[in-house]
């Protein structure tokens, strides 16, 4: 890929990555991702805002090959793929600064080895003047790592904003052009990396009030040249309240728990409750955690395995806990054999979450009417809960 023009002396630089499939051996890309680098010359300074990810270095050296001078190179967030080529730039361009947070500084030096005097940190609110172009430093903590930054461009009101408001979404494009892919791919990373500090988030969401925003440029996917549908979107998903929606994720051995799933869905789906099943065996996580940004209530369903719920609920859980939903209510149902401690297990793997625990039903063996029954309670109480809530 070649460098791209965005607006004159304003360059789209780096990579796309159409085959990756799995960030931080955890998180699935199913439609890749890109690493976005920019090159704004003023008339004074030339500057580089971020870099890519190290496999991907060659890329953005060939594309910096006919650049004279850098003078600044803008790290906004110390993760590896924004900052893994930092050494090879600088290596190039030896008089180059990099700027970041003070914070961000001692990440860089611990991840790279960066020499000390290589550095020029900003705090919070700074202006850099380049000629022509001014540079403000937004600290905007958290977006994803505790070092994070944005910098917002004055004469072009275009906020540069790193891993905030970014997709993992390979396109040829430059620009947003379906609204509703770009949603859901952006949701699915906010859900991944920046929900579990949504009341920091709400934060920087505010600091970026004043500023009239024409564009968004991340540092993965395509660049919001209408950037109110996804400013709109992160006010939902940090500070709205949760949707009228139940998530169950589950796991199924020899059936119980599976009927137990059949039964309660339809139950609480007549009592106007939205919901979304995900077996945990066969799910992408990520649709979960999607998912997880709108839930008022989570309902995790498990056989006993050995004397506990099954490791893929235990993965599950812990996942849903480490992400911080906004999730109110809580519950689990299941099956057993002979004993277990399943729901005391769980119980006490959600103690981040803010949410009132639901009485839950466990079934000996396959569920016979009373547990039914005690299912059509469940969904009575989630529906009720969700009525006094004002979700339905
Ligand atoms: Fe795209 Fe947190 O790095």
């Amino acid at each position: 890929m070649i460098a791209r023009k965005i607006k004159k002396d304003i360059q789209w630089m780096g990579a796309v990555d159409w085959d990756r499939r799995l960030f931080d051996s955890l998180i699935p890309l199913p439609d890749g991702t890109s690493y976005n680098a920019y090159l704004i010359k003023g008339s004074e300074k030339t500057v580089l805002m971020d870099t890519v990810d190290p496999p991907k270095t060659h890329i953005l050296r060939a594309q910096l090959e006919k650049v004279p001078k850098i003078d600044y190179l803008i790290s906004h967030h110390a993760e590896q793929d924004h900052s893994g080529a930092i050494p090879a730039v600088l290596e190039r361009f030896p008089e180059a600064k990099v700027i970041c947070t003070e914070k961000a500084k001692g990440m860089l030096s611990d991840l790279l080895l960066i020499p000390e005097d290589r550095f020029q940190t900003v705090t919070d609110g700074e202006s850099l003047d380049i000629g022509g172009k001014t540079l403000r430093f937004i600290h905007t903590p958290w977006v994803h790592w505790p070092e994070t930054m944005v910098t917002y461009l004055a004469e072009d009101k275009i906020l540069f904003s790193c891993d905030f408001f970014g997709s993992h979404l390979a396109t040829s494009g430059l620009y947003v052009k379906d609204q509703g892919q770009v949603y859901e791919a952006a949701k699915r990373y906010y859900a991944e990396i920046m929900m579990p500090f949504r009341k920091i988030i709400a934060g920087n969401l505010k600091k970026l009030e004043p500023y009239e925003i024409k564009m968004i440029a991340p540092s993965h996917g395509p660049i919001y040249d209408n950037p109110s549908f996804i400013l709109e979107a992160y006010k939902d998903w940090v500070t709205g309240p949760p949707h009228n929606l139940v998530v169950i994720p589950f796991v199924s051995m020899h059936g119980s728990t599976r009927k137990m799933i059949d039964y309660l869905v339809p139950a609480l789906a007549e009592r106007g409750l939205q919901v979304h099943q995900f077996d945990l065996a066969v799910s992408d996580i990520g649709k979960l955690a999607i998912q997880l940004v709108d839930a008022a209530t989570i309902i995790v369903g498990t056989p006993t395995v050995i004397a506990g719920p099954h490791p893929l609920a235990v993965y599950g859980t812990y996942l849903a806990n480490l992400l911080y939903p906004k999730a109110r209510f809580l519950s689990v149902f299941g099956s057993y054999g002979w004993g277990g401690n399943t729901v005391n297990i769980l119980s006490g793997m959600i103690s981040k979450l803010d949410v009132e625990v639901i009485d839950p039903v466990l079934s000996k063996g396959v569920p016979t009417e009373d547990d039914y029954k005690s299912l059509e309670k469940m969904a009575d109480t989630v529906a009720a809960k969700h009525k006094e809530a004002g979700l339905m």
